[in-house]
């Protein structure tokens, strides 16, 4: 089923409900709430540079699992695969049920993905409006209209959180808990590192300059290059391996006038997508959109209700039955996905012109072979002979790929022009609003702000200090010191807790 579909059904999508009771519940954490009695702070909480406080594990830990809650499993064990879970996700039987339950699980853990990449990719370091994981993959863009799903499922939980971490860093998590809950069981568990600190923009500001950075699959190698070697700064190798998050998930007419899989393992991070690069026997495929659906093309219509591109470029692998030798249902590839091996024309113009309109590629074959009628085999990418290679390597090697996918990943996670820090550690900028938050028990006591942030710097920094028990809230925020002496009673002084 289609997510929109589904999205339309909202009161009846089981993951919808979870999620909005999920929304419903407290979170009782650190600074805001004491979760060892329970007792919510009544002081304002200091906060760091991205307008958020001191972000703890125990945080982490709960919207992760939390996000797990959401991850539909073919058991009764709803989290398997995912967060403290032990479990891996395994993939038997191939039954309706079963593609039932891919396809519920790909819509979230896909969805996840590709909704902290588009948040990621639009990062380009030359431009003033530097974009990146900002808590904005901007509608503007029509290859963003199939996140909505997710990010509707998203927002309740992030309600529940809202007050502990900007929107750019509640997305990481969640695309690094999917990240985990995708890897095959030979592969797991893997570690996915993080730290926060990302700031939001307001979203409703967002353009079509910086929407538009992300990458359009209609053009080939060359793009792909430009946009995650020269733009974003990723080796040709882990430039492959970012791409290999196509193994996950599939696409939808109604977003990006593409529909189906790149294969059929689509609820795991495996290497069959770059197996099937190599070994099938792809054929290019036109789709001329309006005379397909008889001019009522069910496709993305721009804001005038056109539709937005008549003809989309893909690749198939003719079906068995002659009559009817491609399937929307068959596995598709994109131009950017087939060059990551194949020559099949490196430059915008050059991809989808008619010269190489009637080329397929084979496997084995090793250089492009013209034939007289007009119609060609490519060869290898050349150009690129990086990209073939990791390509190979991949598919021939799946824990080689799921490593360096997940350390290209976070790498991805980190392409911010806010500074990160590691969790439980205070950042280093701070909000110049620190003067109206100076407590009573400061004011009385003859400190101020920069006091306390010094206090609170000293804290995160230098343990032996804290033994000497003169604490603050900013210490007790960082996990130093506190243990119902000295400390906790001062961090009672200079701050109105609840009544117990
Ligand atoms: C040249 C680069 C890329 C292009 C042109 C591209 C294009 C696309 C397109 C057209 C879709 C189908 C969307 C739909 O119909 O709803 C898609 C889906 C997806 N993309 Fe990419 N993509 C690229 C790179 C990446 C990267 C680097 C990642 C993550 C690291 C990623 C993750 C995903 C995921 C997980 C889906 C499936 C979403 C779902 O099923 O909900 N993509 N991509």
């Amino acid at each position: 089923m289609y997510k929109l579909a589904r999205r339309a059904e909202a009161k009846k999508d089981p993951l919808m409900a979870r999620a909005l009771e999920i929304g419903k519940e407290e979170f009782c954490g650190l600074p805001h709430c004491n979760p060892a009695n329970g007792r919510k702070l009544l002081t304002a909480v200091e906060v760091g540079s991205n307008g958020f406080p001191t972000l703890k594990q125990t945080t982490v830990d709960a919207i992760e699992e939390d996000f797990c809650k959401l991850v539909p499993t073919q058991g009764n064990d709803r989290t398997a695969g995912c967060g403290s879970s032990k479990q891996t996700f395994s993939l038997d039987a191939g039954t309706e049920t079963r593609d039932q339950a891919y396809e519920e699980r790909a819509d979230v853990i896909a969805g996840a993905i590709q909704l902290a990449f588009h948040d990621a990719g639009t990062w380009d370091p030359s431009k003033t409006n530097k974009g990146g994981m900002d808590g904005c993959a901007c509608d503007l863009k029509e290859a963003n209209k199939g996140l909505d799903y997710i990010k509707e499922l998203l927002a309740p939980v992030y309600d529940k959180y809202k007050s502990k971490l900007s929107l750019a860093d509640f997305w990481t998590i969640c695309g690094n808990a999917a990240v985990k809950a995708s890897v095959p069981a030979e592969n797991a568990p893997v570690e996915v590192g993080f730290k926060y600190g990302r700031k939001d923009v307001d979203c409703t500001k967002c353009t079509l300059a910086v929407a538009d950075r992300l990458p359009n699959e209609n053009f080939s190698a060359d793009h792909v290059i430009e946009v995650f070697r020269d733009r974003m700064g990723f080796s040709q190798t882990e430039t492959v391996a970012l791409m290999g998050a196509h193994s996950l998930g599939k696409m939808e007419p109604h977003n990006t006038g593409y529909a189906g899989k790149w294969d059929r393992t689509f609820a795991l991070l495996d290497n069959v997508y770059f197996s099937q690069i190599i070994n099938k026997p792809w054929e290019r495929f036109i789709v001329d959109e309006k005379t397909k659906f008889e001019g009522s093309a069910p496709y993305q219509t721009d804001h005038s209700g056109n539709v937005d591109e008549e003809f989309k470029h893909e690749w198939r692998v003719p079906g068995t039955n002659n009559n009817q030798p491609f399937q929307d249902s068959t596995d598709k590839l994109l131009n950017t996905d087939m060059c990551l091996a194949w020559d099949i024309g490196n430059a915008d113009d050059e991809v989808n012109s008619d010269a190489n309109k009637d080329c397929i590629t084979r496997p084995g074959v090793t250089e492009e072979v013209r034939r007289n009628d007009g119609s060609c085999v490519h060869g290898p990418q050349t150009k690129y002979k990086t990209m073939a290679n990791a390509v190979a390597n991949y598919a021939s090697n799946q824990a080689l790929f799921v490593k360096h996918f997940v350390a290209a990943w976070q790498k991805l996670m980190e392409l911010t022009d806010s500074t990160l820090v590691e969790v439980g550690t205070a950042q280093s900028s701070t909000s110049t609003s620190c003067t109206d938050q100076v407590s009573s028990w400061m004011a009385d006591n003859g400190k101020t702000c920069s006091w306390a942030w010094g206090l609170a710097n000293k804290c995160n920094k230098d343990a032996t200090w804290t033994a000497a028990k003169t604490c603050q809230q900013s210490c007790y925020d960082a996990g130093a010191g506190y243990s119902g002496d000295n400390c906790a009673a001062l961090v009672l002084e200079e701050d109105t807790w609840e009544e117990a």
